[in-house]
């Protein structure tokens, strides 16, 4: 093999990050600003070493079985519910992704949605825009109280974690529920307390969803769980739009079941169920969780080293399959 290994890049990175791959491979790359379709994918990974894709990417056993010689899956992202993690596996194919640069920039932007929630931002912008606004009023886009509020977390992984300065920083009360307890010394080091997850949807005033996307936590979230919420409560979602059934969602805000959802990702994106476009209780983002330059032009330079090391035979510093180099 060629000092440089040959890489498919399926978007364009920020640009140090396309740098870094310029000068330590041999790449080959998609120049246009849309996402891939599998054939085109397929076509790419013929003769590389390594395919450095994103997060809206499918890469399925058939992509992966295009090319015997392919090394590595590097993604652009944290989340690699978009790879087929087993078929890699079995194929000996490492995968790798980005993780604890985005941290602080996604819990920020879930911050983000629940504010512009509570205080109806978005509702009180469209109102501007179009003209409405005839003068202040007492009843006005009247939103809910953050300060003081209960903020119930679904998940307690790094993201989930960061969330709670934020909320201490507003006075709130932090729940969580997440598979597996945190030790005490973490939960008053934190400053929150476990509830099983049917106690953390009713007791909560905001719930933010910070699960993986995974056979056990797909519509983890359905009308059941959003039944027991407050009808005066907030749903956020930065995580992955499967997580909650969309349908009962939009069911349950139409319903006034609860008050407003404040969501990043969606079940089937780019599409997002129609009628949720029409409520004026739902804030609507395009999965921005990570996009900031700065964070972005880290997981791009992480997911390269990701990238580069596996096509050089050496074990990602991000390595998902630990199997691929430990043997199963
Ligand atoms: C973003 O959604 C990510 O998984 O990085």
């Amino acid at each position: 093999m060629n000092d440089r290994p040959k890489i498919f890049l399926t978007r364009e990175l920020p640009p140090e990050s396309m740098n870094q791959l310029r000068a330590n491979s041999i790449l080959t790359m998609n120049t246009e600003d849309r996402v891939l379709g599998k054939k085109e994918i397929v076509e790419g990974v013929q003769g590389v070493d390594g395919l450095l894709c994103l997060l809206n990417d499918t890469i399925d056993d058939e992509i992966l079985a295009a090319n015997p010689s392919l090394r590595v899956v590097a993604n652009f992202a944290v989340g690699f519910n978009n790879i087929d993690l087993a078929a890699a596996t079995r194929r000996g194919i490492a995968v790798t992704n980005t993780p604890g640069v985005l941290t602080d920039t996604t819990a920020d932007m879930a911050f983000a949605l629940l504010m512009s929630a509570a205080r109806r931002i978005v509702e009180g912008d469209t109102f501007m825009r179009t003209g409405r606004w005839e003068g202040w009023g007492p009843l006005q886009f009247l939103g809910g109280d953050v300060t003081g509020a209960t903020l119930g977390l679904i998940g307690m992984g790094r993201i989930g974690r960061a969330m709670v300065p934020r909320a201490k920083g507003f006075n709130m009360d932090v729940i969580y529920w997440n598979r597996t307890r945190l030790s005490s010394e973490e939960e008053s080091d934190l400053g929150v307390s476990y509830a099983e997850m049917d106690e953390v949807l009713r007791g909560s005033d905001y719930v933010s969803i910070h699960v993986a996307l995974n056979d056990q936590t797909r519509h983890l979230i359905g009308r059941d769980q959003l039944s027991l919420m407050k009808p005066t409560s907030c749903i956020v979602n930065t995580s992955r739009g499967a997580v909650i059934d969309e349908k009962a969602l939009f069911a349950a805000l139409k319903e006034r079941m609860i008050a407003v959802a404040a969501l990043d990702v969606y079940e089937n994106e780019p599409a997002v169920e129609p009628e949720l476009l029409k409520l004026p209780n739902a804030v609507l983002a395009p999965h921005l969780g990570s996009a900031t330059m700065g964070t972005r032009t880290k997981m791009g330079n992480m997911a390269v080293a990701n990238c580069l090391a596996a096509c050089h035979g050496q074990r990602p510093p991000n390595l998902v399959n630990d199997e691929v180099f430990d043997g199963a």
